[in-house]
């Protein structure tokens, strides 16, 4: 039956809209926000283009996130950034999340083919007063992207604006990818042995600068640090001890792999380092066969570098390097192997080259892709193997001559464990002191003539010969590492020392929240109310 409209039901439907009209307009809240400027904050890596709209984002307890539907790496990342922001505010956001309606401010990571870009971690992020919209057609970028925004909520709230906590995130357009798809940290675990909980903390700092690789160098003349289930001696015997003749450690696979799922996590791939065919005492300490001398070495507790090789006319050597790379490759997902092979003083020149191409042969049939140190190139290596250059000019030559990609890591300009000045108290400086300036005003896009179409990225080795604690790794890491983020995401049009300077003052806040041990350079007017004035006292 027809309701017949009369003047009575019209009235009725009137007030009856009017009324709903009022309940939805008391949950939206009108705030009034300061100005604001995000292209002025302080963002590193600095992104591609930021847009301001000067107006704010109130993230509250109402604000909610929600992911591309039926996407569970998106809502992994959605619930990542949750867990950050409940780490920085106290925030309890929900994710995906059923009920929308009484929500005032939603955050949305969409899945999106729209992105016109062809690098992996492209990521565009549109923030107006009612949403943030993420947007990236990869998982990867949907991670990258939240740590711009992680970096953008301020570390106190405004109470001035609303009866409940606001934090103010400014509005506006940010188009982002990176310059160098390989933006790689290492870490020397050989020299002295650094356990999990600390690779950990590493990888946090790590991935809040959108770094992709770290690459742990896994043994060296002092340790071998990796459970290798068939040769159970390595471990046992060359796990013992380490600089200085502490008791050294390893790692389990167990505890390999709890590391490798834990980067994985942050968009991190592990790059395992066997350094072969010098670096070796401990393996030949540990099965003396394979010592290139024909002696029984003893352990080694000192920091001399390069009297040690791998005996590499021996067959038994190769079937023993076989079943290392196999069992590292099977718990290592990320696409490259890295075979060392610097500074093998003792191995004849034309041994080095017959080693270096037979094992190529080993990783590339564990279907990994090489990376060596800069002296692989002597060798005669496919194209497809990656050169880390870190010392000479005439090996990267070689190496672009061979159509190989590089990835930079200068000694004089990239290495962590150089001191900052003579009075750093850790560190060595063979290549020199590296300031927080010098180790920022360089360009890897251009560096001593390797052109830019041969650079995969940019790697900031950590040796550890003069540190053997997490607070000594992170006095000499930070805060360098966060400049080696900014080389290897920003192109150089967008970098500027006086500016970056700058931004890396205000990272006080996120260090000292993070408990790092950062190295509070002079060179930086740190923000004052952040404990670096103590800090400082305490160099
Ligand atoms: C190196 O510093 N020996 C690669």
């Amino acid at each position: 039956m027809k309701t017949p409209i009369t003047i009575k039901n019209l009235i009725i439907l009137f007030f009856l809209i009017i009324s709903t009209a009022c309940t939805l307009q008391k949950k939206k809240r009108v705030i009034t926000f300061p100005k604001t400027d995000l292209a002025a904050e302080s963002f590193i890596p600095k992104p591609l283009k930021v847009i301001s709209t000067n107006s704010g984002f109130a993230l509250d307890k109402h604000t909610a996130i929600y992911t591309s539907k039926n996407n569970t790496e998106f809502e992994e990342v959605g619930r990542f950034l949750a867990n950050k922001i409940k780490a920085k505010t106290d925030l309890d956001l929900k994710v995906n999340i059923d009920e929308i309606l009484d929500k005032e401010t939603v955050i949305y990571i969409n899945q999106s083919n729209g992105i016109n870009h062809n690098k992996r971690e492209a990521y565009q992020l549109y923030i107006t007063q009612d949403s943030i919209i993420l947007n990236s057609n990869t998982t990867e970028g949907a991670f990258r992207g939240i740590q711009t925004l992680q970096q953008i909520i301020p570390e106190t709230s405004n109470d001035t604006l609303s009866s409940t906590k606001i934090w103010v995130v400014p509005t506006g357009k940010i188009i982002d990818s990176p310059q160098f798809e390989y933006r790689g940290a290492m870490l020397d675990v050989a020299r002295h042995f650094f356990n999990v909980e600390d690779v950990k903390k590493y990888i946090d700092i790590l991935a809040y600068y959108k770094y992709n690789a770290l690459h742990l160098h896994l043994t060296d003349d002092q340790g071998w640090r990796i459970e290798i289930k068939s040769w159970p001696k390595l471990t046992e015997i060359g796990g013992s001890t380490e600089v200085g003749g502490g008791s050294g450690g390893f790692y389990t696979q167990k505890e390999y792999s709890e590391i490798v799922n834990y980067a994985a996590i942050h968009h991190i791939i592990i790059v395992p380092e066997i350094d072969m065919p010098g670096h070796t005492n401990a393996a030949s300490v540990s099965y003396p066969f394979l010592n290139g001398n024909g002696k029984t070495p003893k352990l080694y507790k000192g920091m001399k570098v390069g009297f040690s090789t791998f005996n590499t006319h021996k067959d038994t050597v190769y079937a023993f390097i076989d079943d290392v790379v196999r069992e590292i490759s099977a718990l290592s997902p990320g696409p490259y192997f890295h075979i060392g092979g610097d500074e093998s003083h003792v191995t004849k020149k034309k041994d080095y080259i017959y080693f270096i191409t037979k094992v190529e042969k080993i990783v590339q049939k564990y279907g990994k892709r090489i990376i060596g140190w800069d002296e692989i190139a002597t060798a005669n290596i496919d194209s497809t193997s990656i050169s880390q250059f870190w010392s000479s000019k005439k090996n990267a030559e070689k190496a672009i001559n061979k159509n190989m990609k590089i990835i930079m890591s200068p000694a004089k300009k990239a290495y962590l464990d150089m001191k900052y000045d003579s009075l750093s108290k850790h560190g060595l400086h063979w290549a020199g002191y590296i300031p927080v300036d010098t180790a920022y005003i360089w360009t890897p896009e251009s560096y001593d003539g390797i052109p830019i179409k041969n650079i995969l990225g940019i790697e900031a080795p950590l040796w550890s010969e003069t540190i053997s604690n997490i607070d000594e790794l992170e006095y000499l890491a930070f805060p360098r590492a966060i400049g080696y983020s900014e080389l290897g995401w920003t192109t150089q049009e967008n970098r500027d020392w006086e500016n970056y300077r700058l931004r890396l003052a205000k990272q006080s806040s996120f260090l000292n929240r993070m408990n790092v041990n950062y190295y509070p350079s002079i060179l930086i007017d740190w923000n004052k109310n952040e404990n670096s004035l103590e800090k400082i006292e305490k160099y």
